[in-house]
């Protein structure tokens, strides 16, 4: 079977899979030395979730990945559930021998999840690596966060330069998470806790400059499903904005969502990306799309850049396709100014079903307009102002009259992306036939094809 490993018919070809396996949430999102790090929730034994293992794989370019040997594996105080990964430039730990900076890991060891950690909490634990990440030690006083309630877990590490110490977030239990402090990454000291209406597990914290805003910063918080807060944070507690709450009755606040799709979960965003870059990078789990027969289950979303954006209605994320996905173009058709009548206008075709479009509509008169790809179909309704795409709808408003969609279509997920990432929506099919077409259609009226840039994209495999 191994020639045929990356070339089955259900493989994504430009989305991060495990080569067999199951995989889910992605973890240790790190840049270090010239790699993009990517460890994730990983069960080497089976498609299906259990026992749970850090897999690892790196990249030099958020596109082409390179699976590397499992990095944590389970032990007597549990399986390895989610968390995050730093570098330690300021050696805060001590745990640094060579030259290179210790790459520091927090996790969750998930107690009486197996047969050697019966009876055992949840609790938060620190490992270590001095080799890029290649090897990995389990600090000797684990875990560094003791059991605090119930299957509390996910620990997101970020340095607040301000108070010179790391800060965590953490998912309780319910829709109750908290914050940490540590100086040194091994002992933490309680900040607050916070609850956030509709959110559960693996939350993510980090600063980010608001777009035009002349040096403004503010701090999002993000949970497992992608909906954000936006807020200040002076290093000891995370204010969100009034936008957001909270309830007076329940102290609750409410969060925005980010992506409206079926299968987009359990998001973090990389650490240490250079200020020479300084891209806010965020990547997904495309949650629970089905791979039938295939030697692994699950996929990564595609890696996006996420932008701040102060909005009449307050702060707003963007969120669109890594700018990286460019390295895989392969032949572009390009339309300018086309006339769409009523029905249906064809435009592209491929042998296989890997795209990335990008596609102005003007719908003018028409009732409808939208795309048809791989089968599937991004539809716009114009009384409604919704987009739709694989059964599920957001809510989106036309920018000067026009709707200008990003999508990327792999084997078995499509991601749009509108109005330069105003709103997204990722979710998985299983293509009934991997050749495919791209067209462009109205209803009830007839609308206009601004532009359009629909390239064919090259396997990263
Ligand atoms: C989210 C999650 C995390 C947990 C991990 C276990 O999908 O449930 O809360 O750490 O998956 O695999």
């Amino acid at each position: 079977m191994q020639e045929t490993l990356y070339a089955e018919r259900y493989r994504p070809q430009f989305h991060f899979t495990a080569a067999r396996g199951w995989l889910n949430d992605p973890n240790g999102l790190v840049y270090y030395d010239g790699e993009y790090h990517l460890f994730f929730q990983h069960n080497p034994d089976s498609v299906e979730w259990g026992n749970m293992t850090w897999g690892h794989a790196v990249s030099p370019d958020l596109v082409h990945w390179r699976q590397l040997p499992n990095a944590l594996l389970p032990d007597e105080m549990g399986t390895m559930f989610s968390g995050s990964a730093v570098v330690d430039w300021e050696n805060t730990a001590g745990f640094q021998t060579g030259a290179h900076r210790t790459l520091a890991a927090l996790y969750t060891a998930a107690g009486n999840y197996s047969p050697e950690s019966q009876g055992k909490p949840f609790t938060q634990c620190l490992a270590y690596s001095n080799d890029r990440g290649r090897t990995w030690t389990k600090y000797a006083d684990n875990p560094v966060l003791p059991h605090i309630r119930s299957e509390n877990r996910d620990p997101k590490v970020v340095w607040h330069a301000g108070t010179q110490r790391w800060i965590m977030a953490l998912y309780l239990d319910g829709r109750d998470f908290a914050f940490y402090a540590s100086p040194d990454l091994k002992t933490w000291g309680h900040l607050h806790d916070m609850t956030v209406r509709d959110c559960d597990e693996c939350p993510d914290f980090f600063e980010m400059p608001v777009e035009g805003g002349a040096g403004e910063r503010r701090w999002v918080w993000t949970a497992a499903n992608g909906r954000y807060l936006v807020g200040r944070f002076d290093g000891r507690r995370f204010t969100p904005e009034a936008e957001h709450g909270p309830d007076p009755q329940t102290g609750e606040y409410t969060a925005h969502r980010s992506d409206w799709g079926a299968n987009f979960y359990a998001v973090q965003t990389y650490s240490d990306i250079p200020p020479t870059d300084a891209r806010r990078i965020q990547v997904a789990w495309m949650a629970r799309g089905a791979y039938p027969d295939m030697p692994f289950n699950q996929q990564m979303g595609f890696p996006c850049e996420l932008t701040l954006h102060r909005t009449p209605k307050g702060f707003r994320l963007r969120r669109r396709p890594a700018r990286e996905i460019a390295r895989l173009r392969d032949a572009t058709v390009t339309r300018a100014d086309v006339l769409l009548s009523d029905g249906e206008t064809a435009l592209a075709e491929s042998a296989d079903s890997l795209w990335r479009i990008a596609a102005v509509l003007e719908p003018r008169g028409a009732r409808a307009v939208g795309l048809r790809v791989a089968g599937q179909e991004i539809g716009y309704d114009v009384a409604s102002q919704q987009l739709t795409c694989l059964g599920r709808a957001a809510p989106c408003e036309l920018v000067d009259g026009r709707l200008a969609l990003e999508a990327l279509v792999d084997r078995t997920s499509i991601e749009v992306f509108a109005n330069a990432g105003r709103v997204s929506l990722s979710s998985c099919y299983l293509p009934a036939d991997l050749a495919s077409r791209v067209a462009a259609y109205a209803s009830a009226g007839a609308a206009r094809l601004v532009s359009l840039e629909a390239s064919t994209l090259r396997s990263i495999w």
